[in-house]
């Protein structure tokens, strides 16, 4: 059957009611929310929670930290439209590729999504301490896959992304959360600049690390890869943390199927979003250019429907010193957390073992429902703006 065609026979919503289940995740954005959340498999509660969230007063207040970077691009449109969350800020940090393309990527987005209202303050150019490194074999020169957007004519605020965190934080106390979703850079520098900051943090939802191997080396997942000593000032922040790893993200992935629904609807979002997918399962696919991981769109969606992931606590510990593991996650579900012994030649150290009672500081997502993610994504994706 042709979406467009079935569309224009019956009115739009009696098609899409019709629809849901069989091309469901392409038509249910034009759903009433309640209805679109019903349709996902939820219970009544959790819809008419989600309606509620819906309203303009109690969507979750948000800044979005970023390397777009393909897959933040995607995250980014699906914040920008789903109701649940107020996208506060955008701050792009050097990760997927240098800062001089993911600043102007960040501002070509919220154009793209008719948000230029949204402030952009540039964050940082370089890991703390150590040595860029990008990702441009997975998200092309300029980020985007290779994909042109029109040059930005909104401009970054006059303040640095770290500065721009801490001002609407410290502004609203206890209700702004930021999902992260690049190298933790700019999150750190906000964290150490300002030491009474972490408790004002609504929580943080990071994309990044892993419970069972790396991506970019066997040990370490890219973001923390990038900056693990920003990474370990995060987790040890005390701020309340959701970890998005890829122990979820990989499952996430993207094929042929979805790209279509994205084809049938005519937007220049939809049409955006093919291309870049399309682009990036042409230069970066494990099986032959069929899918792609959308690691940071699962963080955001998660935020909008938390059913899609299942969480469990840990503690998490972000490895520094390592030669070949520095960005490595380790996460101790119970106690004792034992580091590595002292060495002999080393200076006179404590027993390895914490005496500390076992204290998580993270919830990590352990199991994900893709099925459920990809309808809610493509269901906001191809809704009217
Ligand atoms: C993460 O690394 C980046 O390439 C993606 O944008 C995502 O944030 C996955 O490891
Ligand atoms: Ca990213």
């Amino acid at each position: 059957m042709n979406l467009q065609a079935e569309a224009g026979k019956q009115s739009r919503r009696k098609f899409l009611v019709n629809s849901v289940g069989i091309l469901a995740a392409g038509s249910m954005g034009q759903l009433p929310l309640k209805v679109e959340a019903r349709a996902a498999g939820e219970s009544r509660e959790a819809a008419s929670r989600k309606s509620e969230a819906a309203g303009a007063s109690s969507a979750h207040r948000i800044i979005i930290d970023t390397d777009p970077g393909v897959d933040d691009a995607i995250a980014i449109l699906l914040a920008l439209r789903s109701p649940e969350l107020k996208v506060e800020a955008v701050t792009p940090v050097a990760g997927n590729v240098p800062l001089d393309f993911t600043l102007p990527n960040a501002m070509k987005l919220l154009e793209l999504a008719g948000r230029s209202d949204i402030p952009v303050a540039a964050g940082a150019r370089s890991p703390l301490v150590r040595t860029l490194v990008t990702a441009k074999y997975v998200h092309g020169n300029n980020g985007l896959g290779g994909v042109e957007l029109p040059a930005p004519k909104m401009r970054p605020v006059n303040e640095t992304a770290p500065e721009l965190i801490r001002r609407i934080v410290r502004a609203s106390p206890g209700e702004i959360s930021i999902v992260a979703v690049g190298p933790l850079t700019n999150v750190a520098l906000a964290l150490r600049a300002d030491p009474g900051l972490a408790q004002m943090i609504r929580s943080i939802v990071v994309m990044g690390g892993s419970l069972s191997g790396g991506n970019i080396t066997p040990a370490a997942e890219f973001n923390f890869y990038v900056d693990p000593e920003a990474a370990r000032i995060v987790f040890d922040s005390g701020v309340p943390l959701t970890m998005v790893g890829l122990d979820v993200t990989n499952k996430a992935l993207v094929r042929q199927e979805h790209l279509k629904i994205l084809d049938s609807v005519k937007t220049p979002v939809c049409d955006f979003a093919a291309k870049i997918l399309r682009a990036t399962m042409a230069r970066w696919s494990k099986d032959g250019g069929q899918t792609v991981a959308l690691h940071d769109p699962l963080t955001v969606a998660s935020m909008i429907d938390p059913e899609i992931l299942k969480l469990r606590d840990y503690y998490v510990l972000i490895e520094t010193l390592g030669e070949a593991s520095a960005g490595q996650s380790i996460g101790y579900s119970s106690g004792p957390v034992r580091r590595s012994p002292p060495m002999e030649t080393g200076p006179a150290a404590e027993s390895p073992e914490s005496k500390e009672s076992f204290r998580p500081n993270a919830k990590v997502a352990v199991e994900v429902d893709p099925d459920r993610f990809f309808r809610l994504l493509l269901a906001r994706l191809t809704k009217e703006a």
